[in-house]
């Protein structure tokens, strides 16, 4: 059982395989937390863990003179007003301007396996959980808190519902999704920022006394900080050491945040960003925040992405998406841009003749109206008919052209847009999300449509419902590319204008939740401008996002892996584009292209036919590579060995469940002259024997696991951006 509650100290201890979370229900009904960490048994009071010595600082009645402050106390769900000056995760405002809320336990539940929040993503599959109800007792307001255990990830997620029993309205101010008190500051944030072609910059700063936080309030997730955030002790690295991390299942506004009070105390927070923010619940209504995902370990970073990949793999979303191989993929977006007709689209999808790919995915630009084709990005978002000027028979044509060489048919989508100039919104300008009457910002030349209305809901549903149904479509890129502004919604009363963030991702997963449930073959990719919107909420319903709009390979060893400090690489899409790149004018070997899109969802985003010559030869091979070494590439552990931020060059590696096979890719960043790079490798079988082959199945050697691990491999590059790949298979112990 991963509950054990000690009713005579009113102890909780939540357990998994290698972590516990202790807390107990005080004197006074506050719920004290005791410990997050490694684990302890189950049987032990803990209660001592905490220390108090109240000055400057509230004390309830009845606790005066004892050393119960809520301001002093390690809270679970510290809220607004009662003596503690910490960031609250819970705020309301009662209907007669009462802001304060005093919660105390009331009651505990233990469930028997997990249950995600409702209409809202969130893992499945795990072994318990434990609801605790506390109670405001002056107003009767419930606050339920669920923790859901997957023991073998060690991953704890939470979230809060907020039920409004009482008998007027409330206005719920913030609800964060998690709050972690840690008894000391003696951590490290590593947290992830950057903006569009260059995301999940790895940033790793100590902490400091005060409030650090990362954040989002652009109804997206955002290109600027991806919803997550680790402590880590500053002696961790990949290898060893003491590390939180916590995760946001959610796709629209966040905080991530650490306060440090004056003592030296943390406090560690994710959510749903406060700013922007409120909820008003009539009586008898409900609110369910996101989940964030939770976990510690002491066995350093790679253990602790381990955890996070694990449950993305195993515990997100459809089963029968997320555990299917990725189809490799061709996508025309770097090969033409909007600049299309038929007969080059059918020539790229020929091209691909004898290659081994699986889709084709048609991009931006094959929709229109009667009046305007999507020829820029200035048209007919919102209108999804296909554009005859550019292909006058539709898309069956294609479709067909694809079947007939083996491969399926992808289409690009951006269904929560709606341009100007387009039918749609000629039709209907208020269905786009602005104020008329004031002046409104565009976001590449478009505007968002307003999906909290059931009218616009509607119209978007059975569009989509009609355009697959009406083709063979077996993968869909969905796009997004701006973030809001102008939020404010027609449809709604005053008071829930600041619902609109919240009440829109609502909207945007049950329309994924619908089409997914409809379309249960279909593969939908995300995206947002690249990874604009890479988080587990959106990971919930598509199994893989396209990572960055930068396709370069050596940019991507960046972003590919501050990626995976959360995600497992088979989230993340990586196709090879050509060179010169676009985003960045390099030209890197087309092995290096493969090495670093390999360790990825693969793909390739350019027309086979403007190749050099001796690189399209490599194509079918790559493929081959690609697909032999597909169960260890999309469900083998992942480490990662060197840093691209730290050193000229970057490695890492996959290996298998069984340790019988890896797969270890080095690439050199600027070339260094007489570099030789020594990297210790990770996870094999200290005593197992490996050969180890290159790509083209060259014999390298036959090493121990205890020497490429603890002595290491050596990488001799002779230029800028080489790749080396080795294989490696286990010969005998
Ligand atoms: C976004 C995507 C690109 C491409 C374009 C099309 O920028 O990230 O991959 O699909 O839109 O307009």
């Amino acid at each position: 059982m991963a509950v054990f509650y000690n009713e005579g100290i009113k102890q909780f201890v939540l357990s998994t395989e290698k972590t516990s979370y202790i807390f107990y229900v005080s004197k006074t009904g506050y719920i004290v937390n005791l410990h997050y960490g490694k684990k302890l048994s189950e049987k032990g009071d803990y209660r001592h863990l905490w220390y108090s010595d109240p000055v400057f600082a509230p004390q309830h009645e009845g606790d005066v003179n004892s050393k119960y402050s809520l301001n002093e106390m390690p809270s679970e769900y510290p809220a607004y007003g009662s003596g503690d000056y910490h960031e609250a995760a819970f705020g309301v405002e009662f209907s007669d301007g009462c802001r304060l809320v005093d919660t105390v336990y009331e009651s505990y539940e233990i469930l028997k396996g997990t249950i995600e929040p409702e209409n809202l993503p969130g893992l499945s599959g795990g072994d318990n959980t434990l609801v605790l109800t506390l109670v405001d007792k002056t107003t009767n307001l419930k606050i339920k808190l669920y923790y859901c255990i997957f023991e073998k990830e060690d991953i704890i997620a939470r979230y809060t519902i907020v039920e409004n029993t009482t008998n007027e309205p409330v206005i719920i101010t913030r609800a964060l999704s998690l709050n972690l008190d840690l008894p000391t500051s003696q951590y490290d944030m590593i947290s992830f920022y950057g903006y569009h072609l260059e995301e999940c910059q790895l940033e790793r700063v100590r902490l400091h006394h005060g409030v650090q936080s990362t954040g989002s309030r652009r109804g997206a997730s955002g290109h600027s900080h991806n919803p997550a955030m680790i402590l880590a002790s500053p002696e961790t690295d990949e290898r060893q050491g003491e590390a939180y991390g916590m995760a946001l299942c959610y796709s629209g506004n966040f905080i991530a945040r650490a306060e440090v009070d004056g003592y030296g105390r943390t406090r560690a927070q994710i959510g749903i960003h406060p700013d922007d923010f409120k909820w008003t619940l009539s009586p008898g209504e409900s609110f369910t925040t996101p989940e964030a995902v939770m976990t510690y370990t002491d066995k350093g970073l790679n253990a602790l992405s381990h955890n996070f990949h694990n449950v993305i793999r195993n515990k997100l979303g459809h089963t029968k998406r997320r555990d299917m191989h990725r189809p490799i993929v061709v996508n025309n977006w770097e090969a033409t841009y909007f600049d299309f007709n038929e007969e080059k689209i059918l020539e790229i999808i020929r091209s691909c003749n004898g290659l081994g790919i699986d889709t084709f995915v048609l991009d931006d630009g094959w929709f229109g109206s009667e009046k305007e084709c999507r020829n820029n990005d200035d048209t007919s978002l919102g209108d999804w008919l296909v554009a005859e000027q550019k292909l006058p028979r539709g898309l069956t044509p294609l479709i067909e052209e694809c079947e007939k060489q083996g491969m399926q048919f992808g289409l690009w989508l951006e269904p929560e847009m709606i341009s100007e100039t387009s039918e749609l919104y000629r039709n209907h300008p208020d269905w786009a999300i602005k104020k008329a009457g004031r002046p409104f910002c565009r976001g590449r030349n478009q505007l968002i449509l307003d999906i909290t209305r059931e009218d616009v809901y509607n119209y978007l549903e059975e569009r989509l419902i009609s355009l697959l149904s009406e083709n063979r479509i077996s993968y869909i890129k969905w796009d997004m590319n701006r973030n809001m502004s102008d939020a404010y919604s027609s449809s709604l009363p005053p008071e829930k204008q600041p619902e609109i963030f919240h009440r829109y991702i609502l909207q945007f997963y049950r329309l994924l939740r619908s089409i997914t449930e409809k379309f249960p073959d279909l593969i939908i990719e995300g995206c947002a401008g690249g990874g604009g919107r890479f988080d587990m909420g959106n990971l919930y319903f598509c199994p893989q996002i396209w990572t960055s709009d930068d396709s370069e390979a050596i940019e991507r060893l960046r972003i590919q892996y501050g990626t995976s400090m959360i995600y497992p690489p088979l989230s993340m899409t990586a196709h090879i584009s050509a060179c010169p790149n676009h985003q960045t004018n390099r030209t890197t070997p087309f092995e290096t292209r493969a090495a670093v899109a390999m360790s990825a969802s693969f793909g390739y985003e350019l027309n086979p036919l403007n190749l050099p010559e001796n690189d399209r030869e490599k194509i079918a091979s790559q493929v081959k590579s690609y697909r032999e070494n597909a169960d260890l590439l999309e469900k083998g552990d992942f480490y990662r060995l060197e840093s691209p931020f730290d050193k000229p060059y970057s490695a890492w590696m996959f290996v298998s469940e069984d340790l019988k096979k890896a797969r270890v890719t080095f690439v050199q960043q600027l070339y260094r002259p007489r570099l030789r790079a020594v990297v210790k490798l990770q996870g094999l079988d200290e005593k197992a024997r490996y050969e180890v082959t290159n790509e083209a199945g060259e014999k390298i050697g036959t090493f121990g696991g205890d020497e490429l691990m603890f002595a290491g491999m050596s990488f001799e590059p002779k230029s800028d951006f080489e790749a080396i790949v080795y294989n490696l298979k286990k010969v005998r112990r």
